[in-house]
C-alpha cells in the first residue's frame, strides 16, 4: 500500500495537494496531518475527508510523541507543508517560525530516518534566495540570502534537509516555489486579502510604492510539480518551481479592482513592510529539462477563476475573518480533540 503523510494538510497548498493526490493517485492512502494553528482550517479538507482513503490527524510536527505512532504504521513518503508561512507575522515575532519551520523539520527528518521512509519532500520557497535586482532569475545555484525571519527559518530547514541527505544518505527532496494563488488561501496573503476586502467594500492596503515584483503560479501547477518531484526526482535533488509570471503588486491590485468593478480610490497606500524583498523571479529550466514540467494555468484565466471562487465561497472566508472557523474542528471531533489521532 502507498501511504503518504502530508503535513500542513489543512493549510492552503497542503489541502490542494491532498485533493490532487486523491484525484490523481487512486491507489494511495493519505494521512492528512495538521496542528491546526490559526492558518489551519479543517474545512479546507471537508470534501477530502469523505474519501475513505484519507484520514485526518491533528498533531504538532514538533511533538515526537504524537508523531511516532503515525510513522510506526509504515509510510511510503512524507511531504512537509507544515510551516508558519506569513512574512509579516515573522516580523512581529520569529519564535513560532524558528520552532515549526526548523525544529519541526528536524523532528520529521529524525522520524523519517528511523522508519526508513523512502521519500521525504520538503516544500520550500524561492524567498530563501533573497531579493533580485531588476534583472536575473533565481536558479538552484543562487546562494541562500534570506532576508526575513520567515525565509531565514525556511533556508535553515533546507540546509538541515541537505545535511541529512549528505550525512545519512536520506532520500530527501527539496522544492522552492514562487508565490501561489488559488482557492483556500488564507485571507492574510495579498490576493485573497485584497479580493475579500473588495467584496466587503473595504480598501486594499498596498505596501510602499507597490512596485515589488512577485512571480505568480497557480496552486494546481505547484501541486502537479510536487507530485512529479515526489515520484520521479533523484534522491537528494533540489528543484525550483515558478509561474513564469512576474508582476508588480500594483498591477495585481489593478486587475482585482477591474474584475470586481472598483476604481483605484479603493487602494490605500500604506507603510512598507520592513526589509521588503523587491523582486522574485524563478528560473524553471532544471525541472523542465529533467521532469518535463512547466506551468499550465495562464495567469489571467487562473486569476479570474480564483476571484470567482472567493466570490462563490463567501461563507468560507467570512468564517475565517470572523474567527468562527476555529470551532469547526471541535464540532467535527468533539471537545477532547486537542492533539491526537482520530480513529
Ligand atoms: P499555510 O499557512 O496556508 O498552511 C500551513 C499549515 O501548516 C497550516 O494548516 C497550519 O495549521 C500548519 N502548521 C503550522 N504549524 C504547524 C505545526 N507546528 N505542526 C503541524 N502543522 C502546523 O501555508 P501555505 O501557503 O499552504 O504554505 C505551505 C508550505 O509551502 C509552507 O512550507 C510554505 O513555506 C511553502 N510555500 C508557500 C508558498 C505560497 O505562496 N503560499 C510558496 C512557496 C512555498
Ligand atoms: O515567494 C513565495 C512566498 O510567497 C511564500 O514562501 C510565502 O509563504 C508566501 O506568503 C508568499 O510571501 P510574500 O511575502 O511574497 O506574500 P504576501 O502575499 O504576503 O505578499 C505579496 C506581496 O504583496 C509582497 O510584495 C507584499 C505585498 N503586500 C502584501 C500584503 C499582505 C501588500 O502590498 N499588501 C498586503 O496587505
Amino acid at each position: 500500500m502507498n501511504t503518504i503523510l502530508v503535513t500542513g494538510a489543512a493549510g492552503f497548498i497542503g489541502s490542494n495537494f491532498v485533493r490532487t493526490l486523491l484525484r490523481d493517485r487512486p491507489d494511495c492512502q493519505v494521512l492528512a496531518l495538521d496542528g491546526l494553528t490559526y492558518a489551519g482550517n479543517l474545512e479546507n479538507l471537508a470534501d477530502c475527508l469523505t474519501d475513505a482513503r484519507c484520514r485526518f490527524i491533528r498533531a504538532d510536527i514538533c511533538d515526537v510523541e504524537s508523531l511516532a505512532p503515525v510513522f510506526a504504521d509504515g509510510l511510503s513518503a512524507v511531504v512537509n507543508f507544515a510551516a508558519e508561512s506569513h512574512v509579516d507575522r515573522s516580523i512581529l515575532g520569529a519564535q513560532a517560525f524558528a520552532r515549526t519551520n526548523f525544529v519541526g523539520v528536524q523532528v520529521l527528518l529524525d522520524l523519517a530516518r528511523k522508519h526508513e521512509v523512502q521519500r521525504f519532500l520538503q516544500v520550500s520557497t524561492d524567498e530563501v534566495y533573497g531579493s533580485l535586482g531588476e534583472t536575473g532569475l533565481f536558479t538552484e545555484n543562487t546562494p541562500l540570502a534570506a532576508n526575513s525571519p520567515y525565509s531565514a527559518s525556511k533556508a535553515a530547514a533546507d540546509l538541515l534537509v541537505q545535511a541529512y541527505h549528505h550525512t545519512f544518505g536520506m532520500p530527501t527532496l527539496i522544492t522552492r516555489c514562487s508565490n501561489n494563488y488559488g482557492p483556500y488561501q488564507f485571507p492574510e496573503k495579498l490576493i485573497p486579502l485584497f479580493v475579500t476586502n473588495l467584496i466587503e467594500g473595504k480598501k486594499v492596503p498596498l505596501y510602499g510604492d507597490g512596485l515589488n515584483v512577485r512571480d505568480w503560479i497557480h496552486v494546481q501547477d505547484h501541486c502537479d510539480a510536487l507530485l512529479l518531484v515526489l515520484e520521479r526526482a533523484m534522491p537528494g535533488s533540489l528543484y525550483n518551481i515558478g509561474g513564469n509570471c512576474e508582476l508588480p503588486n500594483i498591477e495585481i491590485a489593478q486587475r482585482l479592482l477591474a474584475h470586481l468593478g472598483h476604481d483605484e480610490s479603493m487602494i490605500e497606500r500604506v507603510k512598507d513592510r520592513p526589509g521588503h524583498d523587491r523582486r522574485y523571479a524563478v528560473d524553471i529550466t532544471r525541472i523542465n529539462n529533467d521532469l518535463g514540467w512547466q506551468p499550465r494555468v495562464e495567469f489571467s484565466s487562473g486569476l479570474a477563476e480564483t476571484i470567482d471562487w472567493y466570490v462563490s465561497h463567501k461563507t468560507w472566508w467570512t468564517r475565517i475573518k470572523s474567527g468562527e472557523y476555529l470551532t469547526y474542528y471541535e464540532k467535527q471531533y468533539g471537545p477532547s480533540g486537542v492533539v491526537g489521532v482520530k480513529e
